[in-house]
């Protein structure tokens, strides 16, 4: 399995702490564990800051990091080695392991946390966390602070800074090393894989279950633990709502479907939509729609590269489908102008993409100072433009409504431009309908 090296944690986390002011200190926990309902519980997912910074797999765990200190700098919070509880629920790491296998400096049980915690941040003048994301760690934080409070008569220092995390953290996340361009190349191909059988098994009569049972059989295979986020297999108007997840209805010869899915590995996220016709051939209102879009995506493309900023992709996305509605007779009146008056968002109403990672809708500021963040090496993001044709829409012909299109590739920027991770899953109407017929 392709995965991120312990290296690059142990690298992750002395990046972090040469950036933290001195004398500070950062706690970030991990994800709890959520209930679906009274005894069972959701598949368990770390929190991404948390997995970034270590790659402990656990719940009830904290992350303290201590830059400079003398007894070591990384000390991880986690819950004890249990054989009666590892019997039923699987295997723990424990502290020992923590350290062995984790690279913790130190590491004591989460059931002594509020004992040793406020001896941490004692005499330290900043703590760095994730305000405002987990409420309940935001008051056990506050807990901990006033147990030094309380001591200050007997000559204890609490801090007096708080600052957010996100900010140096997210910007770390923003930019993806080698590694995980690596493991994102693997969820990539492993959801072009899915998506390929998912085309090959589409017919008349499936649900669109049908076709998400072929995704997940792939990503399963591929050995993703789950898709990245809820897939969305949205046929006929279906297509036209653009978080659909309800993937209930029967497919219709001479309908569209739109499958936007993609699986996790290592919990790095893919992020693919493809649409095709149910029955391998598009009508030519379909194609002409999807020509647009086609031609859209390939025009922002052409806008990603370094020293080009985040909008540009947008914009080029935006001019070609403007211009592809004009001359389809859907939109009427002068390109420019209708750019203007944003128009175009009665059809096109997201934007071309987002930040990629960990988080499908990865961390990362869109905007430095008030302007668009110019590209670098390294950052990853989506590019997924789409024509939606409401089946309400009065002001169109009746032939065109309910076409629904969106196509989405995940790239990386490079020195030259950018890599398309996910270009093995056929993207022409000529790829689509030759793959389509070669598997009736
Ligand atoms: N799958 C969600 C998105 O494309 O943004
Ligand atoms: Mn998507
Ligand atoms: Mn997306």
């Amino acid at each position: 399995m392709i995965h991120i090296p312990k290296a690059e944690y142990t690298r992750r986390r002395k990046a972090l702490m040469a950036q933290m002011e001195p004398n500070s200190i950062a706690i970030l926990p991990a994800a709890a564990v959520a209930i679906r309902n009274r005894d069972v519980e959701h598949v368990y997912r770390q929190d991404s800051d948390f997995q970034y910074l270590s790659g402990f797999p656990e719940p009830e765990a904290v992350i303290v990091l201590m830059p400079g200190r003398q007894h070591g700098e990384y000390v991880l919070f986690c819950r004890e080695r249990n054989a009666e509880r590892e019997l039923w629920d699987g295997l723990r790491a424990g502290t020992e392991g923590a350290i062995r296998d984790f690279g913790a400096d130190d590491a004591f049980p989460i059931t002594d946390i509020d004992d040793i915690l406020p001896g941490l941040i004692e005499g330290r003048d900043r703590v760095y966390s994730a305000m405002g994301s987990n409420a309940e760690f935001d008051r056990h934080l506050m807990e901990w602070i006033n147990v030094i409070r309380s001591k200050a008569h007997l000559g204890a220092q609490p801090p007096n800074e708080f600052v957010a995390l996100d900010h140096l953290l997210h910007d770390m996340r923003l930019y993806k090393s080698a590694a995980e361009v690596k493991v994102m190349r693997e969820a990539a191909r492993i959801s072009c894989a899915a998506h390929v059988r998912a085309m090959q098994a589409s017919r008349a009569g499936l649900h669109e279950f049908s076709l998400e049972a072929e995704l997940d059989y792939e990503f399963r295979k591929g050995g993703a633990k789950m898709p990245a986020y809820g897939s969305i297999v949205a046929s006929g108007r279906n297509s036209c709502i653009l978080h659909y997840q309800q993937n209930d209805a029967v497919l219709k010869d001479g309908d569209l479907v739109l499958i936007d899915a993609g699986c996790e590995i290592d919990c790095y996220a893919s992020d693919i939509t493809r649409t095709w016709p149910v029955s391998g051939k598009f009508s030519a209102e379909q194609k002409a729609i999807y020509e647009i879009v086609l031609a859209s995506q390939e025009a922002a493309f052409a806008e990603i590269a370094p020293n080009k900023h985040w909008n540009q992709a947008h914009e080029a996305t935006v001019q070609v489908i403007t211009a592809g509605l004009v001359k389809l007779g859907l939109l009427q009146g002068d390109v420019d102008e209708l750019i203007a008056s944003e128009a175009y968002k009665a059809f096109y109403m997201h934007r071309a993409g987002h930040w990629l990672g960990m988080d499908v809708h990865d961390v990362g500021e869109y905007k430095v100072g008030g302007e668009w963040r110019v590209l670098e090496v390294g950052m990853a993001l989506t590019v997924e433009p789409g024509i939606y044709i409401s089946p309400d829409n009065q002001s169109v012909a009746k032939k065109w409504r309910g076409i629904g299109v969106r196509i989405e590739d995940d790239v990386v920027v490079t020195k030259q431009g950018c890599e398309i991770l996910t270009g093995g899953v056929p993207k022409s109407v000529a790829e689509i309908e030759a793959l389509m017929a070669s598997a009736r």
